[in-house]
């Protein structure tokens, strides 16, 4: 489909879901049926191709050949044969991805070890609006380090390049914004950033699986992203590390655990980190959760991430469409030129909280970010037109019957 069709003139849903060259994928997917799932971007849900790996895992692996697997069924190179998977995802060529451990472990691994690379340590820059968990682990690091700490700035997105001088030495930032859904220029903030002499960090989150990414192209220096939204591997799913090849000799990062050691049995005493990307692991991979995440990447077997990224960029048009004016308190938070959005629209409204459990409801699954956001995420591997049809018309009902404004859908949950 021309990725201008959806602006120049908007067919029936049906129409659009017929022309939708990805319509088919969603068989790929376990969804219940009546459900609209706008949620794939916190988490995605279940491949039909995990429960039967998992089950080969637990019972003829774990079960049968029990610690002989590590070697019998190859554990121990799963955490860079599944990097190898996303480094296709992500433009990133073979050494330079492993799968491993939580986006935050991560992120302060990675961290540390641009520090360390930074030939004269100056400041920490990133914006306001990044994920919360992000800024968190530079004060934790920072921290740590004490008087050693380096400077940390965090700014306005808007303000960030009169910000980008001599005096910083990283720049740490998240792709798509995970309120609004902007999406930062990656090629082009990385350039800035190596021009002023700093390293690069980027979060991908919310970008891996959706957008096109060259990371190599770029010249990235780290990247983190998540295994749990757009690339479906279960709750909790391990996220992965990205080191550009230039600058594996010489990092280190400070969770030296012995399975980031050059030779984990030979249990020596002291550290010797692994040659390449390894050293990046700490402790001993989780095998099931990895299993599931390896799985759910064979959907993307076959598929281009242009298409994905041309469907997406066609979803959120659409929806903001059928959104258009539906109510004066619904404003729309995301950028309108689908360039510069991720695969999400959001509105702010004072009363997003309710709004979203309306919907939840009415089985239309999106999600509520504090303190006003109404988030809708969409992933082109399975989500229809007819599903932003039905999105777009429940939340056009909820609004104008006040379905919303029952008491009982204020009380707020541990997860919101
Ligand atoms: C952009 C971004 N960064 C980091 C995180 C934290 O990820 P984790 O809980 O896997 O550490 C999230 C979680 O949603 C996120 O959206």
């Amino acid at each position: 489909m021309d990725r201008d069709v959806i602006s120049r003139s908007f067919g029936s849903a049906i129409e659009l879901d017929q022309a939708d060259p990805l319509a088919g994928v969603r068989q790929a997917f376990d969804l219940p049926h009546r459900v609209v799932y706008l949620d794939g971007n916190s988490l995605g849900p279940l491949p039909k191709a995990v429960p039967k790996a998992m089950a080969q895992v637990i019972e003829r692996q774990w079960g049968a050949t029990l610690i002989k697997s590590w070697n019998d069924h190859d554990w121990i190179t799963l955490p860079s044969r599944v990097g190898e998977k996303i480094a296709r995802l992500i433009g990133a060529g073979p050494g330079q991805v492993i799968c491993t451990d939580s986006v935050s472990v991560n992120l302060f691994k990675v961290l540390a070890a641009a520090l360390r690379l930074s030939s004269s340590p100056g400041k920490i820059l990133s914006e306001a609006d990044n994920f919360p968990s992000d800024l968190y682990l530079v004060e934790g690091m920072n921290a740590l380090l004490g008087e050693e700490a380096p400077a940390f700035e965090v700014v306005q997105t808007d303000a960030l390049l009169d910000h980008l001088d001599a005096s910083v030495s990283i720049l740490l930032l998240t792709q798509v914004n995970f309120k609004t859904g902007a999406l930062h220029d990656l090629a082009e903030l990385t350039a800035r950033a190596q021009a002023v002499g700093a390293l690069v960090i980027w979060d991908l989150s919310h970008s891996t699986g959706v957008l096109e990414l060259e990371l190599d192209a770029a010249n990235v220096d780290f990247a983190v992203g998540c295994g749990y939204k757009f690339l479906n591997g279960g709750p909790g799913a391990p996220g992965y590390v990205y080191v550009a090849s230039r600058h594996q000799g010489s990092v280190t990062q400070p969770l030296s655990g012995w399975m980031g050691h050059a030779q984990p049995f030979a249990f020596s005493q002291d550290y010797v980190p692994a040659q390449g990307i390894t050293r990046f692991l700490s402790g001993t991979p989780a095998i099931l959760s990895m299993t599931a995440l390896d799985a759910a990447l064979t959907v993307f077997d076959g598929l281009a991430l242009a298409q994905i990224r041309a469907k997406s960029e066609q979803l959120g048009a659409y929806l903001i469409h059928l959104t258009d004016a539906i109510d004066d308190e619904l404003e729309l938070i995301s950028p309108s030129a689908p360039s510069q959005r991720g695969s999400q629209v959001s509105f702010r409204h004072p009363l997003a909280y309710p709004i979203v459990q309306a919907l939840i409801e009415a089985d239309v699954i999106g999600d509520f970010r504090a303190p006003d956001i109404v988030r809708l995420g969409f992933n082109p591997l399975f989500n229809s037109f007819s599903d932003i049809e039905q999105a777009a018309r429940v939340l056009k009902t909820v609004l104008k019957t006040g379905g919303h404004l029952e008491p009982r859908l204020n009380a707020r949950k541990l997860v919101t």
